[in-house]
């Protein structure tokens, strides 16, 4: 059976771009794959946290993967720092990427822009390094897909640029593993401001939607979502980023095509119902849930601690054969 791996951050609100882009996949890609997924608490820290908030939030965070439909008896459900190999590999694949290629990355750039911009002059050199940590956290499982939201493809790429690198010096070691893009919803843009991809880390409260709020919020940010002055339903997100984004949101909720769907509204008003209506039918088993499992800590910290134990099996073999192919002198 072919290996699935994803991660996620346990920082900010789970939002819609994280549940469709992302998540929804995840709980599919379970029964027909061998899948391991994870709440990435060592990414998070490549900028400060609040010590109490990341519990905190490394807890909710499992609490949401179960609450979407992630069972822990059919895949492997753990947070990645009770997992220690990880950094060790990732100290291994450090020395295999180049400074160059980690310069190259989007996702980097961007974020120590934004950082600097908002005045804080420290950027961590783990920002810098984190696609090797990334890197490591696929390829010790020997994942062969790696499902994620469209803004992660470069680091997937520079993954198997690793990968290879690393079999071609010291041997095969590792799978090349793929990116799964989701074709509806890779995107799910802001609200407000459609031009931009919904993020945990925006600056418009009304533009992303938490999956985890009250509804009757949900249903006031689609009323209120940004569309355009033009009154005509069509999918084209050049021209139409707002309505185009709406209409993606609603095939992702009811499974359908968001481009025929464009045919059945003449206005936005009734678009933005039904999209919000699609969500909340979506959403609102997954809060009632994650409610029940918050309120249950006991069998939280089970879930937590056999997932650990189950990736813990498969983490220590990699990390050992890579450690063998690099020539690492073993201590008995
Ligand atoms: P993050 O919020 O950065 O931890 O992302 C968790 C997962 O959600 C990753 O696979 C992302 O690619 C995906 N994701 C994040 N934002 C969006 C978005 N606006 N649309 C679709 N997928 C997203
Ligand atoms: N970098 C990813 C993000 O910001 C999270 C992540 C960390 C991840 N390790 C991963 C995703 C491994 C997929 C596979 O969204």
């Amino acid at each position: 059976m072919t290996r699935v791996l994803s991660g996620i951050q346990p920082t900010g609100d789970v939002h819609l771009g994280n549940f469709l882009g992302a998540l929804r996949q995840w709980a599919i890609d379970q029964h027909t794959h061998d899948s391991f997924y994870t709440a990435v608490d060592l990414h998070a820290v490549t900028v400060q946290q609040d010590p109490l908030e990341l519990r905190s939030k490394t807890l909710e965070t499992m609490a949401t993967l179960v609450a979407v439909g992630l069972d822990p008896e059919v895949c492997t459900l753990f947070v990645q720092s009770h997992v220690p190999c990880h950094t060790e590999l990732s100290w291994l694949l450090e020395c295999t990427v180049s400074f160059g290629e980690l310069r190259r990355m989007t996702q980097f750039k961007d974020k120590s822009a934004k950082q600097s911009d908002s005045g804080q002059e420290h950027v961590s050199a783990g920002l810098f390094t984190y696609p090797a940590l990334m890197a490591a956290d696929i390829l010790i499982y020997d994942a062969d897909r790696v499902p994620v939201g469209d803004d992660q493809r470069q680091h997937l790429e520079l993954t198997r640029d690793i990968a290879e690198r690393f079999n071609s010096r010291y041997g095969e070691t590792f799978v090349l593993p793929e990116a799964a893009i989701p074709k509806i919803a890779a995107r799910v843009m802001d609200l407000q401001e459609p031009t931009n991809k919904m993020s945990k880390s925006s600056e418009s409260p009304m533009g992303t939607v938490g999956i985890f709020e009250e509804t009757s919020a949900i249903a006031k940010k689609f009323k209120r979502a940004i569309t355009d002055s033009e009154n005509q339903v069509r999918f084209d997100f050049e021209a139409k980023p707002g309505v185009t984004n709406l209409l993606s949101i609603l095939g992702a909720a009811t499974d359908r095509d968001p481009e025929s769907l464009a045919d059945e509204y003449h206005q936005y008003g009734p678009l933005k119902n039904d999209t919000a209506e699609a969500i909340i039918t979506v959403l609102e088993p997954v809060q009632n849930r994650r409610a029940e499992l918050l309120a249950d800590p006991a069998e939280l910290g089970r879930i937590i601690a056999r997932g650990a134990e189950k990736a813990s099996e498969v983490a220590v073999v990699t990390v050992q054969r890579a450690k063998d192919a690099m020539g690492f002198l073993s201590a008995g």
